[in-house]
């Protein structure tokens, strides 16, 4: 079954062809350069960018897989969480697409696509992991921080999540408060490969609180404050040791949940997904966690897989529809754009 998928949610407009698990063609336009400029995504730009680009995009994803839109077996649209504005581009288009092809079409959640993106296979069918259920999925992106319960195809129980910014998020405003560019993540971490970790002490978030939530927003202030007892000059010769103190710190976080998370269910998959999980440091610890334990770990299995693409939505979709779930002719639904309760997502905690 071919699967033609959208995604819209944020600052990149992706379109794709997958076959089950195989990645057929993923295109993706980012509008990083952009909204580098405003140090994060300004939404109407975004949505402006979205109308101009998904045609094309759609266009060129089918080019690249050799195919006719009359071809394709159902439409995937990423239909939240996200911005809204530009979600409903998405949403719109994918919408007309099915209305016209009379195709079924498969909302699928940004955290189930990025949940999934580490079973994406190229067209030979690699790698064939096996989705060995339950599992841990943990999602470190810019607008996420969950540890997931993954039970089945879409049943999903969220055990953790952040209560203020997200990883990536906070590794951005980091970067912002060091005068650097955005996204922030992939700064920080080629700046922290020369700095010393221990070089300032930050505090280590939520300690000695049970559960496996997360909280950013208050190391990122006591960094700020750090730095901001600093002369510009100072901060500026200690670049590579902040970077390193403040990734060192909100990972470390990141790992004693991860940790408790494996402890506490005695799991032994933990399948990691979103665009934080392209830091090198960060996999090399979580292999470290993750070995002595006995359990495999997954990351997405191509680079393209681990920040937002259309692939990952798709493949999502596959294991939706399989399971019934997609709509036909009726989109009363879809007027909820953004919201959770179509999801196939529960928010409960435990
Ligand atoms: O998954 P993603 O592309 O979009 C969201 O769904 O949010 O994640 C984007 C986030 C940004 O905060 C970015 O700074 C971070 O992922 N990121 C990284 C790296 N590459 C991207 N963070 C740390 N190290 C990286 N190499
Ligand atoms: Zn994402």
């Amino acid at each position: 079954m071919l699967i033609l998928s959208i995604e819209t949610s944020c600052d990149e407009t992706a379109a794709s062809i997958t076959q089950g698990r195989r990645v057929i063609s993923n295109v993706i336009f980012s509008q990083v350069d952009l909204h580098k400029q405003w140090g994060g995504v300004y939404p109407s730009l975004a949505r402006r960018e979205h109308e101009a680009k998904i045609d094309p995009i759609i266009a060129q994803a089918l080019k690249n897989a050799r195919m006719k839109i009359e071809e394709v077996d159902a439409i995937a649209v990423t239909f939240g969480p996200g911005l809204v504005i530009a979600l409903e581009v998405g949403v719109r288009v994918a919408k007309e697409l099915t209305v016209k092809y009379r195709k079924p079409l498969i909302p699928v959640d940004h955290l189930e696509g990025h949940l999934y993106s580490a079973f994406a296979q190229n067209r030979a069918g690699k790698p064939a992991r096996k989705f060995e259920f339950p599992f841990l999925g943990l999602i470190a992106s810019g607008g996420h921080t969950s540890l997931v319960l993954v039970k089945g195809h879409q049943d999903y129980e969220i055990i953790g999540k952040t209560l203020d910014d997200a990883l990536g998020e906070a590794l951005d405003k980091a970067a912002k408060i060091l005068g650097l560019g955005y996204p922030g993540g992939p700064i920080i971490e080629e700046l922290a490969k020369k700095g010393k970790p221990d070089f300032i002490d930050l505090p280590l978030p939520l300690v000695g609180r049970p559960g496996l939530d997360f909280s950013y927003s208050g190391l990122k202030t006591a960094f700020r404050y750090q730095v901001e007892k600093m002369s510009p000059r100072d901060i500026l010769a200690a670049l590579p040791h902040l970077a390193a103190s403040f990734q060192a710190k909100a990972f470390t976080h990141l790992l004693k949940k991860v940790e408790a998370a494996l402890d506490n269910t005695g799991l032994k998959l933990l399948v990691a997904g979103g665009g934080v999980v392209a830091n090198q440091l960060l996999r090399t610890r979580l292999r470290a966690l993750a070995k002595p334990k006995g359990a495999t770990l997954y990351f997405p299995p191509d680079e393209i897989l681990i920040s937002d693409n259309a692939a990952m939505i798709g493949v999502a979709a596959h294991f939706k529809y399989q399971n019934g779930i997609y709509l036909k002719g009726n989109f009363d639904s879809l007027d909820r754009i953004g919201r959770t309760d179509l999801h196939y997502w529960t928010t409960k905690t435990v």
